[in-house]
């Protein structure tokens, strides 16, 4: 079966948490969320957070970004976040919806980042009562460019932040490939930094369906399981959705899948550079992305390649995840040399 490079959800399920989902599979348990897996894996991220959070699961990452927002702000506020960020460009107006019209501010930012500086001058820019006010900031970690926040740069945009009366949530869709490059505690790019609630990303890193929405201030958490329930987000059978987490969260398989899945993008991206190939962005996590010469890019969808080119800043997405295998980077780098050697004889 041919992998692909399109994204990193692609990927089926790992094996722990399979072997998690089908443990969960024996008798009956109470619904909505009142069952033990449930109980057991909220308080294994209390413990992987160091910090009594408060923790939900929902079905996928726009939900729990737009819930997660909403929580920030009503509907005449507004959230800054990055013009390439997710909740902008690909959640179909959710988080707008989901707070009954807050207004997403984008600014622009180098390498898929926002700063200190921009966050100030868009914040500052207006305070008539005819602009939304704003009150909410989302980073994403890692970046929809593949690049990282420093753990001191998370500090720095929450403190800006703070200071200019935003709440602060972070889209961690990828946050395992994150914490896995980093080398960090998950509190010091969260809570300790300055983040008010983090989506975690289950789906992307293994998991068959499913975010964590972890409220480190729990004052914005209250009633969050009634926006749940009416946006459709409460799962009856809840110990299908938390169990497979316990795989996961157990002996750091979610760093150990996400450190493969980074380690993979290294290899094609050393392997892009040694073939000439130029990359868009630094490789700091899961994701390559590279300007691929056109006649390579058709090559390689004609030889069955399957890979993303309106994400971002345009040029090709190539997403490596927890079962990417070193000879299917392989396969694809010997294509691109073939191609590319066939493009330049022309
Ligand atoms: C940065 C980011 N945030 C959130 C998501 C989650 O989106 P979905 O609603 O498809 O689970 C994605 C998925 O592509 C993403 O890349």
């Amino acid at each position: 079966m041919q992998q692909h490079f399109a994204s990193d959800n692609y990927a089926g399920i790992c094996p722990e948490a399979t072997a998690a989902l089908l443990e969960a599979n024996t008798g009956h348990a109470p619904a909505y969320g009142d069952d033990d897996y449930t109980r057991k894996v909220s308080d294994r991220l209390r413990d992987i957070f160091e910090t009594d959070c408060d923790v939900y699961f929902v079905f996928n990452g726009t939900a729990a970004n737009s819930l997660a927002l909403a929580t920030l702000c009503q509907s005449y506020h507004s959230v800054i976040c990055h013009q390439l960020a997710h909740v902008e460009t690909d959640e179909c107006g959710a988080p707008e919806f989901f707070s009954n019209g807050a207004k997403l501010l984008t600014i622009a930012g180098e390498q898929g980042r926002l700063t200190p500086e921009a966050i100030t001058e868009v914040v500052t820019r207006r305070s008539d009562l005819h602009f939304p006010k704003p009150r909410g900031l989302t980073l994403t970690q890692t970046t929809e460019v593949g690049t990282l926040y420093q753990p001191d740069q998370v500090a720095t945009i929450a403190d800006t932040a703070r200071q200019l009366g935003l709440r602060v949530h972070m889209d961690g869709a990828r946050f395992a490939n994150a914490v896995a490059s980093l080398d960090v505690a998950p509190a010091d790019i969260t809570w300790r930094a300055g983040v008010d609630v983090l989506c975690f990303g289950g789906t992307k890193m293994g998991l068959p369906v499913g975010e964590a929405v972890v409220f480190f201030d729990r004052k914005l958490s209250e009633d969050f399981a009634w926006r749940c329930k009416q946006a459709g987000q409460l799962a009856s059978k809840m110990r299908f959705l938390s169990a497979p987490w316990l795989g996961m969260l157990t002996d750091d398989v979610w760093l150990k899948h996400a450190r493969h899945a980074n380690a993979m993008a290294q290899r094609l991206s050393a392997g892009l550079v040694a073939a000439g190939i130029e990359l868009l962005f630094p490789t700091e996590a899961n994701g390559v992305f590279a300007r691929l010469p056109a006649p390579v890019d058709a090559g390689l969808r004609a030889k069955g390649w399957r890979f993303y080119t309106f994400i971002g800043a345009g040029g090709a997405r190539l997403m490596c995840g927890w079962d990417t295998l070193p000879a299917t980077v392989d396969a694809l780098l010997a294509d691109i040399r073939a191609l590319s050697g066939a493009a330049d004889a022309l």
